[in-house]
């Protein structure tokens, strides 16, 4: 019995600002975001989106009209919701034309909750194998402007079909997990921009990172040199980097290859920011899109984190797939975006933190299929 992700499809915003501009604009060196954080760009979310509309954007492509009448479960993890009630998922059902014979709800546990929804589209696609199931992970991570999180913000959605025909991914429904209650992260219900206990946080990540990886090694019998590539929940491409250094020297010889997968799994992570839920799979899309080196039946790791806090690592069998699709697609979304001053960025910024019962977007950028026109007696508008 096979199961695993079958399609994958991205999206982001079409803005971005350059993190020389936000540096300078901070009076902070440079390097301290190219090389300190290892973010080169960040993706700006204009009030025309939001995770609905990002995560419309993201399926459109990679879903035909078969896959529609066979998906069984839509699973949106975010921890951006839209509406304290109605999940996210009710709204893409109706805009993809998804089968109303579905079960469609919300998964919360920070940037784990789409990893919740993989491991549960995993274990229903075993016992049900001639259906699909789409694990949806879109956010917007703010911080606020000139905090010393605003360099680790971004946004963006990334959708998974699991089915029992895995042409990208293979999973065998091993992983190890580790949860405790920590406040390293946190989003009250009253606000829209996130708290966070920074150093505290990266170090929580660290131990978790460690103690799930080592028990996965030890539970099933590997070894680092039986992974081909280790990829990671990217909050910041250095956040990564860290962890990856915990279990293997960047100057030893034998993990050069390692090394060399790692930095093909940041690149597009380094240009979108911290997308929460989606962070770990566009990791992966960078992965297996840009290396030339990776070959069907190679194991490629996965750890996933979510503050407050939840890791799980995990590890999936590449298979025989052409790249060559995916890459074009991502690279578009990513290169056509609009560069934004940092005056742009903060007016679009805060036009993102209005709520009210109606509203009308400006559209005038934003050429996406799908937009979140506005708000009418409280009801979103797509
Ligand atoms: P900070 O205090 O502004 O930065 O916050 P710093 O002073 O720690 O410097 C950062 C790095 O830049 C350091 O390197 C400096 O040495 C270096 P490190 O010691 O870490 O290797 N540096 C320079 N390098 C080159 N040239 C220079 C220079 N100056 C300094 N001139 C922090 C950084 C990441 C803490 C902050 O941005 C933040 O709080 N971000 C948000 C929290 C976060 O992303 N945490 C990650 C782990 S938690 C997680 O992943 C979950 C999350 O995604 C949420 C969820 O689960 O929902 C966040």
């Amino acid at each position: 019995m096979s199961v695993g992700i079958e399609k994958v499809g991205f999206y982001t915003a079409p803005y971005y600002i350059d993190m020389v501009d936000l540096a300078k604009a901070r009076q902070q060196d440079p390097n301290k975001f190219l090389v300190g954080i290892g973010q080169k760009q960040q993706s700006v979310i204009p009030p025309s989106q939001d995770v609905v509309s990002m995560a419309a954007n993201a399926a459109t492509n990679i879903l035909s009209d078969e896959d529609k009448q066979l998906i069984d479960m839509i699973i949106f993890g975010t921890e951006t919701g839209i509406d304290n009630s109605k999940a996210a998922s009710m709204y893409l059902q109706s805009l993809l034309g998804i089968s109303d014979n579905a079960r469609a709800f919300e998964i919360k546990q920070a940037c784990y909750g789409a990893t919740a929804g993989l491991q549960m589209a995993i274990d229903y696609i075993t016992l049900h194998p001639d259906r699909k199931v789409i694990v949806v992970g879109a956010d917007i991570a703010r911080y606020g402007l000139n905090t010393s999180g605003e360099v680790t913000q971004g946004g963006g959605a990334v959708v998974m079909l699991i089915s029992n025909q895995p042409k990208i991914i293979q999973f065998d429904g091993r992983s190890t997990f580790y949860s405790k209650n920590v406040m390293d992260f946190w989003r009250p219900g009253y606000t829209k921009e996130a708290k966070v206990d920074g150093h505290y946080s990266n170090d929580v990540y660290i131990d978790f990172f460690n103690r799930t990886f080592k028990q996965f090694l030890q539970k099933f019998d590997l070894t680092i040199n039986d992974f081909s590539a280790l990829t990671f929940h990217v909050p910041y491409p250095k956040m990564g980097i860290k962890a990856l250094r915990s279990v293997a020297g960047e100057d030893d010889p034998s993990m050069e290859s390692i090394w060399h997968e790692f930095h093909e799994s940041i690149i597009y992570n380094s240009r979108v920011g911290n997308l929460y839920t989606g962070s770990l799979y566009l990791s992966l899309i960078s992965l297996i899109a840009n290396s030339d080196t990776l070959s069907a039946g190679d194991r490629i790791g996965m750890f996933s984190y979510g503050s407050g806090a939840q890791g799980e690592f995990f590890a999936g069998i590449l298979q025989d797939f052409d790249n060559s699709k995916l890459k074009h697609a991502v690279d578009q979304i990513i290169n056509n975006r609009n560069q934004l001053t940092i005056s742009e960025y903060e007016a679009m910024y805060k036009q993102g933190l209005i709520d009210a019962a109606n509203t009308a977007n400006d559209l005038s950028g934003d050429s996406s299929r799908f937009v979140l026109k506005g708000r009418s007696d409280d009801k979103l508008i797509y």
